[in-house]
């Protein structure tokens, strides 16, 4: 699609229930991020992220959406401390974690990191710009390429990362004119994210776009607002409940059984007129298939 001058749509996600919807809406790639550290597990910060579970949730999206290319990112700490390290565990995203690419944050001194894991067969997305897993040493979430010696030094990264081989660049937070830069000076493809229009890919992350956040970055514009729509469900449910009225359709026993039991046997329909579960139930949607129980 990049190469066509297509633009591709890339969203987060985190567990196979919701890739399995994202695939259905046609987006081109799912990205695991270590951003899961705070929309799932409610850390404030993305170096939290352990290296199994984000695996684990690699395959599970994997699972959910097999016919997308899942981007899985690599956590903090998983491959700093040696090619070897990196390697190894970025196979394990690979194997485990049926990853099709996988992202680092990076700048141009983890280009012979990613020439390694690219000489073992590892597609590599080099992000690049803002990097959260660095905010300890940066002291915050810093908008990258805001001086043009700074922009140099982001460009400088990406070129860097594309010489070692990644097959993919990300940009996070910058202006337009440095993605501009990067994408003059590479020519794999360049996904952006509050980094303009221009990039050949777009990612969000999937809470924002669904209003799910209370505080989401300025360049994220949410098209649905699941966040006040679950909590509506939610006291809908707590209602019902209180009424006794939980909807769904109840199961029975087999005819004549409550009355050996000794016990009287319940109507069919129950309160607000549902139907039993001996009348047929609906066929479940082909992933839910496990979860059929008659
Ligand atoms: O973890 C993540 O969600 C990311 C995106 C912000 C690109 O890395």
């Amino acid at each position: 699609m990049a190469g066509r001058g297509v633009p591709f749509a890339c969203l987060t996600a985190y567990d196979a229930t919701t890739a399995r919807w994202l695939e259905r809406g046609g987006v081109h790639v799912l990205l695991v991020g270590d951003s899961a550290a705070q929309m799932v597990l409610g850390f404030d910060r993305t170096t939290d992220m352990p290296l199994d579970l984000a695996i684990a949730l690699t395959a599970a999206v994997k699972r959910g959406a097999p016919r997308t290319l899942i981007m899985a990112d690599m956590p903090f700490a998983s491959y700093h401390e040696s090619d070897e390290q990196a390697v190894r565990n970025a196979a394990r995203f690979m194997t485990e974690g049926m990853a099709d690419v996988v992202k680092l944050e990076a700048d141009a001194s983890f280009a012979p990191t990613v020439e390694r894991m690219t000489r073992a067969g590892i597609p590599v997305c080099g992000h690049v710009g803002c990097r959260p897993q660095t905010v300890a040493v940066s002291g915050g979430y810093r908008i990258a390429g805001k001086t043009a010696e700074d922009a140099r030094r982001v460009v400088a990264d990406a070129v860097a990362l594309e010489r070692a081989g990644a097959v993919l660049l990300l940009i996070e937070a910058a202006p337009a004119e440095v993605t501009d830069a990067i994408m003059a000076a590479t020519s794999v493809p360049l996904i952006g994210i509050g980094a303009g229009t221009a990039c050949h890919g777009q990612v969000l992350v999937v809470q924002d776009l669904l209003g799910m956040t209370d505080s989401p970055p300025r360049f994220a514009e949410a098209v649905a607002q699941l966040g006040l729509a679950t909590r509506d469900a939610a006291s809908t449910w707590v209602r019902r409940v209180s009424e006794r009225n939980i909807g769904g359709r109840r199961y029975v026993m087999d005819e004549g059984e409550a009355e050996r039991l000794g016990i009287q046997s319940r109507p069919t329909t129950e309160s607000g007129g549902e139907p039993s579960a001996r009348e047929p139930m609906s066929r479940p949607t082909t992933s839910d298939e496990a979860r059929r129980d008659e």
